[in-house]
């Protein structure tokens, strides 16, 4: 980001109401709240939208499985996900549930609005349903006559549906998306979303469900016997919160929206039917739509049937709000999967807050309050007297983190923005280390030496301090009125001046900032990610394979095993495997199907015209009922796994040895 925006307006999902929220929906919206929070401290304003999607048959059924009516589930369920954002400390602006009037009137006014301009029409509809997913597929769509989405079951239908003419768009959308790089992002999600308009024909969109299979929906202005699909209805929040047909100035405040964040699981229906539809409706597209990745629990895709889905309360009970949003951010690079252990969230906590942060705050402050009298000292003039080498390259690095914030958040590099920070925090601790105040304290007419040497680390603790408000509003307020200063908030446009702390004023503890979290609260800790342990620890026990010598095996064994480069010519999911990957490969004198456990590492488009290498006389097994014939090798360490590739242009068929 080169410049500040003149606005900023961000947006998360608008979350159904079927179920309580968990760390997932928490994820998007501490994204987004961080990001608005980013904006609103270098004064650009800034618009935070987030809310619910209240109508469909998700909601339908939930409301009709307990018993309640579907109105009396969105109230009761809107609710807990009000409470959570007042938690997290989520400052939205606004909350749009598409039940309110302000958002159906404005739904209902663009359905006739394209109705009348012939951009939607009425036809008879044979194909498949699935119920899971809302969505329609034709025969061909199918995978082994199931729900290509989802796998699951789909029912034969026949039925009449208004439809928008969808599919006359999608040349314009390639176009669009190719002129406008930063339309989809991370760039390899226009990839996926060029991809697939590249190779198949948009099918106009069905937009209407009868009312005879459901009711829970905005009813057509031009047929009272129809309600609203519910994504189209859903998308349409984005504009409708911020005045689109009721306020015109508003509209024009805050629209277009500057970024959309979404989960990668809603790529499609804000990467082709949104944008079209707002190319029917005459409106500017969004300037981004960015896709963030999954949580897993472990490896696992979270999920509530799996009984392994992260509880955000429970985690803000348990370590508090701050440490929680400070750990999701830092965790994931975002457009990647990250991976949710309690383990590592109290490794990183202990390690970032407690050791480095925590650490650096108690220092500066009981020093400040030992030699200092408790009051904040005074920088040394420039001509000092004595050697400032060492405080002149501390600040200088904290001015450099300052700078640097700016680009890091204009490219979502959250997380190493977030690491940079903790750089800087960690350099504070050297130059103390180094500088032993303590030791200085003890000469004979020191005192000026010391109060600069204080005075420095405790600005650079207070750009610090400012770098991280936005992730841990709570816990930087409390560290800048340690430090004496009157604003509690930071202003970031002003980060790098120095000697913005006033020499005098009173300073206070904190307290423990961030209490270490010992071992045996972790296995104190009520199980948070539910259910986690009552899983039988593996499904299948491996056959324990004996091997002797004390684990070595001789050079003819290793002969044994016949290693080949391959070139991967395609790569595709399958479905109901959420980790495998299919690939074709060519082994240089034959092609083979491979099945590999990659699908939470690399993406299928990565993966073509690699050159990895493979097993190639393992014997054909099949995985999910999949062939595969040979195996590919990679390299694992934690959570990572990247594949064995050869340097140059070998080309397939080559022998490793
Ligand atoms: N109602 C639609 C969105 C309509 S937007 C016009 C919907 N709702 S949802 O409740 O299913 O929320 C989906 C969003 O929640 C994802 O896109 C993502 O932002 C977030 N997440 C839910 N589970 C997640 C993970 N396990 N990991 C990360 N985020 C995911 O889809």
């Amino acid at each position: 980001m080169a410049e500040n925006p003149s606005k900023y307006y961000v947006t998360t999902p608008i979350y159904y109401v079927n179920d309580k929220p968990h760390i997932g929906h928490s994820y998007t919206t501490i994204l987004a709240d961080v990001l608005a929070n980013y904006h609103r401290l270098l004064d650009v304003p800034t618009h935070f939208l987030t809310g619910t999607d209240e109508h469909g048959q998700k909601v339908q059924q939930a409301a009709d499985a307990n018993g309640i009516t579907p109105q009396e589930q969105c109230d009761q369920t809107v609710v807990r996900f009000q409470e959570l954002w007042k938690r997290l400390e989520i400052k939205n602006d606004d909350f749009i549930r598409t039940t309110e009037p302000r958002h159906k009137k404005v739904v209902q006014e663009t359905l006739q609005e394209l109705f009348d301009k012939d951009e939607i029409y009425k036809a008879e509809y044979e194909g498949w349903y699935c119920v899971g997913c809302e969505r329609f597929f034709t025969e061909k769509d199918l995978v082994e006559g199931n729900c290509p989405e989802c796998s699951r079951k789909v029912d034969s239908i026949v039925e009449s549906n208004y439809f928008f003419r969808m599919g006359k768009y999608q040349d314009w959308l390639i176009d669009y998306i190719e002129t406008h790089p930063d339309f989809i992002q991370p760039a390899f999600r226009a990839n996926e979303t060029l991809g697939f308009l590249k190779t198949k024909t948009l099918q106009d969109l069905c937009i209407s469900r009868p009312k005879s299979r459901l009711s829970w929906g905005i009813e057509l202005p031009f047929d009272t016997d129809f309600v609203t699909y519910v994504w189209f209805d859903a998308l349409i929040n984005y504009i409708s919160a911020v005045g689109y047909k009721s306020d015109e100035e508003q509209f024009k405040k805050w629209w277009p929206c500057s970024t959309h964040l979404i989960g990668k699981d809603i790529l499609t229906t804000h990467t082709v039917y949104w944008p079209t539809m707002l190319k029917a409706m005459n409106v500017e597209m969004p300037q981004s739509i960015f896709a963030h990745g999954w949580w897993l629990t472990g490896r696992t895709k979270m999920s509530k049937s799996l009984g392994n889905v992260v509880d955000p309360m429970a985690m803000i009970d348990t370590y508090g709000v701050d440490a929680f949003r400070y750990f999701l951010i830092a965790e994931m690079t975002l457009g990647q999967d990250a991976s949710f252990t309690e383990e590592a969230f109290v490794k990183r906590y202990n390690a970032d807050l407690a050791n480095d942060l925590g650490n650096v705050t108690n220092r500066v402050l009981n020093m400040i309050s030992r030699y200092c009298d408790d009051k904040m000292p005074a920088p040394a003039a420039a001509d000092a007297g004595f050697d400032t080498t060492l405080e002149d390259g501390l600040w200088k690095d904290a001015v450099a983190a300052a700078e640097q914030m700016g680009p890091m958040i204009g490219n979502m590099k959250l997380d190493s923005s977030v690491a940079m920070v903790m750089t800087a925090v960690r350099k504070i601790n050297v130059y103390l280390q180094e500088r032993a105040p303590w030791s200085l304290a003890k000469q004979e007419g020191s005192e000026a030496e010391v109060a600069h040497c204080l005075y420095t680390a405790a600005e650079c603790l207070r750009v610090c301090a400012a770098l991280l408000y936005p992730v841990m509003p709570e816990k930087m307020r409390a560290l800048r009125t340690a430090l004496g200063m009157a604003d509690a908030t930071p202003h970031l446009g002003k980060l790098a001046e120095f000697g913005v702390l006033v020499p005098g004023s009173a300073i206070s503890q904190p307290g423990a900032l961030f209490p270490r979290i010992e071992a045996k609260k972790v296995d104190e800790a009520s199980s948070l990610v539910k259910d986690q342990q009552k899983k039988p620890a593996a499904k299948a026990k491996k056959q324990k394979v004996e091997v002797p010598n004390n684990g070595l095996i001789t050079f003819d064994q290793v002969m044994n095993v016949k290693l080949q480069t391959a070139v991967v010519l395609e790569a595709s999911t399958i479905e109901g495997a959420d980790k495998l990957l299919k690939l074709q490969v060519d082994l240089g004198d034959e092609k083979r199907q491979l099945v590999a456990g990659i699908a939470l590492h690399y993406t299928p488009e990565e993966l073509v015209g690699k050159t990895i290498v493979v097993v190639a006389n393992l014997k054909p097994a099949k995985l999910r009922g999949v062939k595969s014939e040979g195996m590919l090798l990679a390299a694992s360490l934690g959570d990572t796994l990247k594949l064995v590739t050869v340097e140059g242009d070998l080309g397939p068929g080559a022998a490793v040895k």
